[in-house]
Parts: C-alpha cells; structure tokens; sequence
C-alpha cells in the first residue's frame, strides 16, 4: 500500500501593527537596548492594542491569509487545530471561534496547550490525522497574545515576549515529501520554573490573586535558558542523526525564537551554518506557539520543493520536540 504522508501545501501569517521596541521598553522598566539585543537577539516585538482584542483575531487573520494565497473553499477543511497558551476564553476553544469566522462550517476545532512547543505538538497531531487517512484538509494554527498575559514591571520577562500567529494547511500526499518523522517530549517537573499561577481551577481569580500579581507569566529565566539549551538541541540532535540528516542535506533549521543563545547552541549542535537558519527573533521576539508558523511564513518564498526542514522547540511545561519534514511545493 502506498504510504501516505501530511504535506504543508499552503502558509499562513498575522502580526498586529503596533512595534514596540527595546527604545519603549528603556521608558518602562530598567532595561537597555545593549542588554535585551545582546542577552537576547531581541530588537522589537509586534502588539495586539485595543478593547475585546483575543488571539482569535490573531489567528483568523493568519487562516484568511493562507486561505487568500492557497484559494481553497474553507467548506473543505475538515479540522482546526489552535496551539495556543493565550486563549480567548478558558473556554470555548479559540479553534472554534477561529473556524467558524474563517468559514470552515464543516470542521471540528480544538485547542492545543503545549506553550512554546504547541505547534510541533499540534502539527504532529494534524499531520497523524491525515497520515491514518481519516482528514484531507486540516489546519493548524500556533499564536499567541503574550501581551495579556505579560507584567510590564518585570524587566526579566516582559521584554522578550511579543504577539503573533502562523498557520499551515496540511493535506495528503504519496510523494517523498511532507512529515516524516517527530519526536516530542515532556516533562511535568518544569512547573517550577515557568507558569502563571492564578486563572485556572488550582487558583480561581480573586483579589489576591490580582494585588500579587499572580495573573501574570513567571519565569525563572536562567533555569529555563539551562533547560531549553540542553533538551532543544538533544532532540534536535536524536531526530537528525535517526533519519540520516547531516549539515549538508539539511535546508533549513526552524528553531523555536526564545532567544537567540539558545538558537544558536542548537545549530551549534546539529552543524548547522547561520545562514541555513531561519531567524525573525529580532523582529517579533518570543510570540510563543507562533514563532515556528511565522518562521515558514516570513521564508516561504526561498523553500523549494524537496527541502529538508527540522523544526525544534522548547517551552513551558517543560515540553520540546523536533520534527523532520520535507518542504512540499515551490512558491
Ligand atoms: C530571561 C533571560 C533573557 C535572562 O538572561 P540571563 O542572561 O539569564 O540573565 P539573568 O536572569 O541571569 O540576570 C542577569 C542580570 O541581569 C538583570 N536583568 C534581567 N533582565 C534585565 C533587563 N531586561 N535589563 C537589564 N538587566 C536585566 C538581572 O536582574 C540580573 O542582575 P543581577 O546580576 O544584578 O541580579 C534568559 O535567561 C532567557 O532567555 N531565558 C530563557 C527564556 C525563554 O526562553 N523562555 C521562554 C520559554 S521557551
């Protein structure tokens, strides 16, 4: 029987207008230009303004961007994925939200919450239902709005963070290319270091929980840097060395945008040169589930059919994972 694999056979990609840049972050907390660029890469990240503004408007303009370039008739997406730690609502899940704006009447839609690594889980997810033959068309978006979430009084975190989303759309194929091979992990340990405490069932919302500024990101960042250097290149490295990957066949390495330390250790461990890495940190910092979508977004017009991509990330859970795909078309 022939093997049938998910390709990306369209790209999606949304980031709000607002820039607000390291120059705007010096006027709200002590911080400098010189630090953020060198601890971190970061020159500016990308802000969703305005009243009743959710990620779900993050992500419907990323699907209409995609459904715009690819031209298919949103009646025929059978799912929707959102990966997503900045949901609408707790509930409904913003995939629901998100498909039925977009037209995708004929879809079932949920969220994914794996932090940095909710799209390489959610893609994983998507590319299996077309793989077992049961969906043709599913869409999987990963985005955030960091800003709601972010305290802009905590120097060590609020300047990495920005908002913005991606989507692909994958479908069937039985030639040599799209998803081939995934490794994800977990690890329920890093609570500790990355979290936000109050919101959910553990820590309803209360006066408290607002005066101590609980409804916020908490990082640990240099436990977290130590964590995502290691494990994002251990993956990186077990997923290339099992598909017989080397510096010289891999394309492009897509590599979650925390920090550009941690990019580079990454490439660093695989033998990837600076220019096989797809990079738009400086740009839009750390906009979680979206970074990865946003990456094959800003580089769609230089991939080519064949390509072999490895996508790596790392996030808050603590979960990472790579995934080995090979680029499906020409644009
Ligand atoms: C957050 C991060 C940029 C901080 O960089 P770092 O080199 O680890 O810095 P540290 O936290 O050790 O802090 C070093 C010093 O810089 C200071 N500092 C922190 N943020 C600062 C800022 N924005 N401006 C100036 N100084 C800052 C700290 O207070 C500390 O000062 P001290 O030595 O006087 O106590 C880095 O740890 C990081 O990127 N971590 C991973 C984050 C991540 O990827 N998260 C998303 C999950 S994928």
């Amino acid at each position: 029987m022939t093997k049938i694999r998910a390709a990306i056979t369209g790209v999606g990609g949304y980031v709000p207008d607002y820039i607000l840049t390291n120059q705007e972050l010096e006027t709200m907390v002590e911080t400098s230009d010189e630090w953020i660029t060198s601890r971190t890469g970061i020159k500016e990240r990308r802000i969703l303004k305005g009243e009743n503004q959710g990620v779900s408007v993050l992500g419907i303009a990323a699907v209409n961007n995609m459904l715009a370039k690819t031209k298919i008739d949103p009646k025929e997406i059978d799912c929707v994925i959102f990966a997503t730690v900045t949901a609408d609502m707790t509930f409904p899940a913003t995939a629901n939200i998100v498909a039925t704006a977009v037209g995708a009447v004929n879809a079932f839609s949920f969220d994914m919450g794996a932090a940095c690594s909710g799209f390489i889980y959610a893609l994983t997810t998507g590319a299996s239902f077309i793989q077992s033959g049961m969906y043709k068309k599913v869409v999987v978006i990963g985005g955030d709005k960091m800003s709601a979430i972010m305290d802009y009084t905590d120097r060590s975190t609020c300047i990495i963070f920005g908002d913005g989303a991606g989507c692909v759309l994958l479908e069937p194929t039985t030639e040599d290319v799209g998803v081939i091979d995934a490794e994800l992990k977990s690890d329920g340990a890093g609570e500790t270091y990355l979290h936000m405490k109050a919101g959910g069932s553990r820590m309803p919302a209360s006066q408290e929980s607002i005066d101590k500024r609980l409804h916020y990101v908490y990082q640990e960042g240099s436990a977290v840097f130590k964590f995502a250097v290691t494990n994002m290149a251990d993956v990186a490295a077990q997923i290339t060395a099992r598909n017989n990957l080397t510096p010289e066949n891999i394309a492009w390495l897509v590599p979650h945008q925390a920090n550009k330390r941690i990019i580079d250790a990454t490439a660093h461990r695989v033998g990837i040169t600076e220019d096989k890495v797809m990079m738009n940190i400086e740009r839009y910092g750390n906009t979680t589930g979206g970074t990865i979508p946003l990456l094959l977004w800003d580089y769609e017009k230089q991939l080519k059919k064949g390509d072999n991509l490895l996508l790596a990330a790392f996030g808050g859970g603590f979960t990472w994972g790579a995934v080995y795909l090979k680029w499906a078309y020409n644009s």
